[in-house]
């Protein structure tokens, strides 16, 4: 999959689906040369005289900023955005690094602590480690590239080596970077900003000149952005053109920056924010990026989609749920909030079991006398008002239902209002003499200290084993702000949110080693740290809180471009809906959770037995498309961010079942011409046969010609829906 090319000096890395070039330019400066669909042997050659032409300075007119560079620092002459910036010892923040060689190595190497994209065998991916050397410092840089033979995508991180006699600080280090060359325009960029209950929402536009931080600064991956976007070439879309993504696989503060320069060549910068961040790097020591995953599509977003899907299922996953079909849970969260006894959770659960789920969770409010939001946290044990029992007896009464059972916590916050703060009031992160500012009555505890977390390692591990639970959720409830430690020197402060996010990741590798079947959730005020970093130890996120039905189509729509609807937590709740007060009908909501993680998030003892009825045909339904739903294959259909339907489509592994939900999220004005839908991932060769209508039709024609489902010829009103199941014999 990589190849040096010696004699003209450029290596070229040989993906599923696509060519990354990169040269080495006569004075040592390494070059993005290109990365698209795979070249023919003239444009390749074309494109190698091009770069020859460029690849040399001259005093006159090529400056380095007419070149496209692969990693490039600042301050000699090409004053774009730079990937990294360091500062000497001597005060000097000039660098230049320097190509010294190269290695390439069976499967991926391991980048020690935080997550990491899978390689079990050497055979799955080929990675490619390039040396740059600034010599005057002595100072090293790797810059890694893994390829997966069958993705179309790399992953790409860098390290930082000092093996000079002294530190240097780390003001910026992205973990890729590089220039895409201008033609065929014009740049446009898809990103997923939002907010509390209303995540990630696709918006679209063109690249100006200038540079453009998409970013976090909150010390969580943030419901205001998420650390995913996509730059797009010309005019391409769902279903056609170029399109280029980078996913970060970090949970904390995050930086995807894009920069039009005035000929509309395209530098991208991914990976850690520098803004509040200098790193002090002693003699000898390394610092290790994030990983960034960078995919790209020669079919819009849809191929992007398919692809990350698959990687992140394959590749990001790991463990004992990787490939396992998820529970179906009931949360008591909209169902009690804090108010609820023993009883009154066995009496929902009961009503669970009946209906046909598999898990019951017990959300927030079981331990140290947390009835309301502003206590508590931290005091892992359990209320022996609330389930006098213990969380023991409680467990095995749901236990004895059949239930699996789950458990909510929140490690890395304390409420003031606790015997742990009580104890340990310098644990949370503070700056002495400063006020502490609260967000939900809480501080966040200082999870970079290993007391920290050894004192959480051991509360909640004794906690969750009593229950024996079979799921955690885990929380986080607030960013990150009087971002201080005591006990870190002066010169090191600025590392504190990156050590803070380590320490995040150093506790839930220890709690998923101790519990290595237990099914863990991440959540953060729903869905704020919906990232790579945590898919690689949480195997699915609660998406949002906002559960309504209508807002969670657009949610779920526009978080499928990277995730998988495996990892996305989708309950049905009641109506109105607790945020928006809005009233879905129960097959809306049902059709929405159906096309994710299903669960029920609401007390369905007060539910009439009609609905009660209705909602255990929706679980006996999801029990029969589960693995097509989560193992199966996602096409988006239609936008409901640009049309006044939502429609998507799942199609099993083996194309002999798809799956096509639609929503009519607004009425079409008058005598406007109801478009049809095109199938994807259908098998052209097959007949369909539509489960329950009985008509057969080729999938040749679902695809090209389009189908529409008869209850949406004529809408009357907004808000109808449907799932059409077919399957085919052949
Ligand atoms: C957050 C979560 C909710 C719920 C509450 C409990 O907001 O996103 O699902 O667990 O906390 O306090």
């Amino acid at each position: 999959m990589v190849t040096f090319h010696k004699a003209q000096g450029y290596f070229q890395l040989q993906g599923a689906g696509f060519t990354y070039l990169l040269g080495v330019s006569p004075n040592g400066d390494l070059h993005h040369l290109y990365w698209g669909k795979p070249l023919s042997a003239a444009a390749l050659k074309k494109l190698l005289a091009e770069w020859k032409k460029r690849a040399v300075e001259t005093e006159h007119h090529i400056s380095r900023e007419f070149q496209r560079r692969e990693f490039p620092d600042f301050g000699h002459n090409d004053l774009r955005t730079p990937a990294f910036q360091l500062e000497m010892a001597d005060g000097y923040r000039i660098s230049e690094f320097l190509y010294d060689s190269f290695q390439v190595l069976p499967g991926k190497p391991d980048f020690g602590p935080g997550p990491s994209s899978r390689v079990e065998e050497a055979d799955q991916a080929q990675t490619l480690k390039i040396l740059l050397k600034d010599k005057l410092q002595k100072l090293e840089l790797d810059l890694y590239y893994t390829l997966y033979p069958t993705r179309n995508l790399l992953v790409r991180r860098t390290i930082l080596r000092n093996r000079g006699p002294k530190p240097v600080s780390i003001l910026k280090l992205a973990s890729a970077s590089l220039d895409l060359p201008p033609d065929p325009g014009p740049w446009r960029l898809v990103r997923f900003p939002g907010r509390w209950a209303k995540e990630r929402q696709m918006k679209e536009g063109a690249l100006q000149e200038g540079t453009l931080r998409l970013e976090s600064r909150r010390g969580i991956s943030s419901h205001e952005m998420n650390p995913f976007a996509m730059v797009t070439r010309g005019d391409a879309d769902e279903e056609k053109g170029e399109v280029y993504g980078f996913a970060l696989a970090t949970s904390g503060n995050w930086l995807i920056e894009t920069e039009l320069f005035r000929d509309q060549t395209l530098r991208v910068n991914a990976g850690l924010n520098d803004f509040n961040f200098k790193w002090r790097l002693e003699p000898g020591k390394a610092f290790v990026t994030p990983e960034c995953v960078m995919a790209y599509s020669t079919s819009g977003f849809s191929g992007l989609s398919f692809n990350l899907h698959r990687f992140v299922r394959e590749r990001v996953i790991g463990g004992f749920w990787q490939n396992r079909p998820r529970p179906m849970l009931l949360n008591n969260w909209e169902a009690t909030y804090f108010k609820f006894n023993h009883d009154k959770l066995l009496q929902i659960a009961r009503a669970g079991k009946e209906a046909g789920l598999e898990l019951f969770v017990l959300d927030d409010g079981w331990f140290g006398k947390r009835d309301d939001d502003t206590t508590s946290l931290g005091d892992w044990f359990v209320d022996k008002r609330k389930l006098p029992r213990g969380l023991r007896g409680l467990s095995d009464d749901i236990h004895g239902l059949g239930l699996k059972f789950g458990l909510w916590i929140e490690p890395e916050m304390v409420s003031p209002k606790s015997l742990l703060y009580k104890k340990h009031p310098d644990w949370c992160l503070h700056v002495p003499g400063r006020r502490r500012r609260m967000a939900r009555s809480q501080l966040v505890l200082d999870i970079s200290r290993p007391e920290v977390r050894d004192y959480l390692f051991e509360a909640i591990g004794k906690a969750l084993e009593e229950a024996r639970v079979d799921y955690v959720k885990w929380d986080m409830n607030r960013s990150l702000s009087e971002v201080g430690n005591e006990t870190l020197p002066p010169n090191r402060q600025g590392e504190l949110y990156f050590r803070y996010v380590m320490g995040v990741y150093d506790l839930m590798e220890r709690l998923n080693r101790r519990f290595p079947k237990v099914l863990f959730e991440g959540c953060s005020g729903g869905g704020a740290r919906f990232d790579l970093g945590i898919l690689h130890y949480h195997p699915q996120i609660w998406t949002s809180d906002n559960t309504d039905g209508l807002d969670r189509i657009f949610i779920q729509y526009a978080t499928s471009f990277a995730y998988p609807p495996l990892v996305m937590g989708a309950h049905i709740s009641s109506v109105p809906n607790h945020i928006t007060h809005r009233s879905m009908s129960l097959k809306w909501r049902a059709l929405a959770a159906l096309s994710g993680n299903f669960g029920v998030e609401a007390d369905i003892t007060k539910w009439k037995p009609s609905e009660r009825k209705e909602l255990a045909g929706y679980i006996r339904l999801y029990k029969e498309i589960r693995p097509i739903v989560q193992f199966g294959d996602f096409y988006r259909l239609e936008n409901p961010y640009q049309s006044n339907r939502a429609s998507w489509m799942f199609v099993s592994p083996d194309q002999k079942e798809a799956l096509v939900f639609v929503f009519q999220v607004k009425t079409p004005k008058k005598g406007e011409k109801v478009k049809g839908l095109r199938l994807k991932g259908l098998d052209a060769d097959k007949t369909y046969e539509f489960l329950g209508e009985g008509s057969k039709l080729s999938g040749k024609k679902l695809m090209k010609d389009g189908w529409l489902p008869k209850s949406f010829e004529n809408p009357k009103g907004s808000y109808h829906c449907e799932l059409y199941h077919f399957k085919t014999n052949s």
